[in-house]
This record gives structure tokens, C-alpha cells and sequence, in this order.
């Protein structure tokens, strides 16, 4: 059976240029709250990425049964209450961005048609400045979501377990992926932009062969919001480093911190993996930079 791994990460919900599907949300005051504009060109990008993955899977299906999704959520899926003393909000209360963000992978799930017990959803944990001291957020929005979690710890009568991962390894037709939220950071000028990730990886793949063990065909990693991308080795002694895209525009912060166009406006998107039965592998993309216009008239 063909299986899809597809990673979107960094949601950042709650801030007022994260991700926020276009729908009411309801306070408990009686009070009404809409996504921004700022918010709806990043929606929109979301909504793009999913379209064209189910354009994927429809194509790789083509009357058989359709490949197995692997949905990776690879963290900060929340703001958090005040990162650097942000006050660039939607709403600063936890328990609110966290009902934003089981909309968003709400979303997600059911326009990708997921099923559980055949699909599966693997959360990890973000950074703790947005997702809290432990990662709580995603631990809560995970609950939300059992029938599909693959969790680190699994949950029985005498346990609740621990839906999100911090660090996770797994092998899909024999394509190893190695996940986390943190990791290689890319380059600040656009001739070291891979270098961190390529250093990175190929240590890795290194490593991995001095001490026999089965070499990782995908490190993935989250964190940076900026689309980065390195290989190194080749034919099945191959490993691909991807830090991947957010669903959040500059913040003030960001603003304030960079030095160059590049780093100040990101990328957004999300990435996959289609692997056959035959342990072949096809990356997809959907990834997006904005204009650097299309961003000064967001905020
Ligand atoms: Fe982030
Ligand atoms: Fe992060």
C-alpha cells in the first residue's frame, strides 16, 4: 500500500497573523470573534496546500485504495500567552487558542477524508515559550483528536498516556523519517541558507553508519518558518533534510529581529512524502512566498 506522510507545523494559533480558519468563534461572553485579513491570506495558503495534496492522492489512488495519510503536526500549534512580550494577539488565553487550533486540524482531517483506525495523526511537541513549560497545547488539542493519534505513550485504564511525541523515528515502506520540532536552523545569507541542514544531515547519516543502524531517509524539523531543503548521499544511501514552512506571517518580532528581506518574510506551506510499495519515494510540495506587497497590505 502507497503511504503519504504530509508535515504542517507552526500554526502559531491565537496570534493575530496566525492561522485561523474562516468561521465564527463563540465566546463564552456571548461576543463573536473573525479571522483578520492578515489571517485569511494565511487561511487561504492552507487551504491551497490541502487542494493540491488531494489532487495528489486522488492521482496515486486512480481506483485503488487510497494511499494511507500520515498527518504530522510538528508543533507550535499555539502562540502561547506572551512570547517576547508580544501583545499580537487574537486572544492571549490559552484554552481559546487551543480551541482555534482543534479547528484547524478539524479542518484538516475532514478535507483530506482521514479515517481512523486506517489514517493516523502524529502530534509533537512545539517550542515551550508558545506551547508552555511542558508542551501542553498540543498534549490538549491531541485529546481532542484519539481515534487518529499514534501517541508516545498509549493510553489504557490504569494511564492517560501521552498523545504528543518530542522526537519521533518511523519507517514507511522502508523510508525511515526522523521528526522533531527543533533542530538544523537555515543559513542568515542566501549562499550559507542549507548549510546548517546539510552539516547536519550528512553527521547524521555518518553517525548512522559507523553505529549500523538504519540510515534516516527524511530529517525533518519545524521551528524556523523558512522553507530549506539539502541532500546529501545518493540512490538508497540517500538522506533529505527539510526545515519546514509555517502557517504564520512576520510578527512584529520577526520585523524588529531580521536583516534581510529573505528572513523577514518567510515561507508558508506545507510538505510531504508519497512512498510505494516498492519503498520508492516522491516528495510533494506546497510552498509559498509571499510577495513581500502582499504581506504590507496583510498588516
Ligand atoms: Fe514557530
Ligand atoms: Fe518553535
Amino acid at each position: 500500500m502507497k503511504k503519504i506522510s504530509l508535515f504542517f507545523s507552526d500554526f502559531h494559533c491565537g496570534s493575530s497573523v496566525g492561522l485561523m480558519p474562516k468561521m465564527d468563534y463563540r465566546r463564552g461572553n456571548g461576543g463573536i470573534y473573525n479571522p483578520s485579513h492578515a489571517q485569511n491570506i494565511i487561511t487561504d495558503i492552507f487551504y491551497e496546500c490541502i487542494n493540491k495534496f488531494n489532487d495528489i492522492i486522488d492521482k496515486n489512488t486512480k481506483g485503488k485504495k487510497r494511499p494511507k495519510i500520515i498527518l504530522n503536526l510538528v508543533g507550535d500549534l499555539c502562540d502561547g500567552g506572551n512570547h517576547h512580550g508580544s501583545t499580537q494577539f487574537v486572544i492571549s488565553r490559552l484554552s481559546e487558542q487551543r480551541r482555534i487550533a482543534i479547528a484547524c486540524v478539524k479542518y484538516l482531517i475532514e478535507s483530506l477524508n482521514m479515517k481512523p483506525g486506517y489514517d493516523a495523526v502524529i502530534f509533537y511537541s512545539g517550542t515551550p515559550s508558545h506551547s508552555g513549560d511542558l508542551c501542553e497545547s498540543e498534549e490538549v488539542v491531541a485529546r481532542s483528536f484519539q481515534d487518529y493519534v499514534i501517541p508516545a505513550i498509549k493510553p489504557s485504564s490504569s494511564n492517560d498516556g501521552k498523545l504528543t511525541h518530542n522526537h519521533l523515528r518511523y519507517n514507511t515502506n522502508g523510508q525511515i523519517f526522523d521528526v522533531k520540532h527543533r533542530g538544523a536552523t537555515p543559513g542568515s545569507r542566501a549562499w550559507i541558507r542549507e548549510n546548517s541542514l546539510l552539516w547536519t544531515i550528512k553527521s547524521l547519516h555518518i553517525e548512522e553508519i559507523l553505529n549500523s543502524k538504519e540510515p534516516t531517509s527524511w530529517y525533518i524539523r519545524a521551528h524556523n518558518h523558512q522553507f530549506t531543503r539539502a541532500i546529501y548521499g545518493n540512490g538508497n544511501k540517500q538522506i533529505t533534510g527539510i526545515i519546514l514552512p509555517s502557517f504564520q506571517l512576520a510578527t512584529t518580532y520577526v520585523y524588529h529581529m531580521s536583516r534581510d528581506i529573505d528572513t523577514r518574510f518567510g515561507s508558508y506551506g506545507a510538505f510531504g512524502v508519497i512512498v510505494d510499495d516498492d519503498g520508492n519515494a516522491t516528495e510533494i510540495f506546497s510552498h509559498i512566498s509571499i510577495d513581500k506587497d502582499d504581506i504590507a497590505i496583510a498588516l
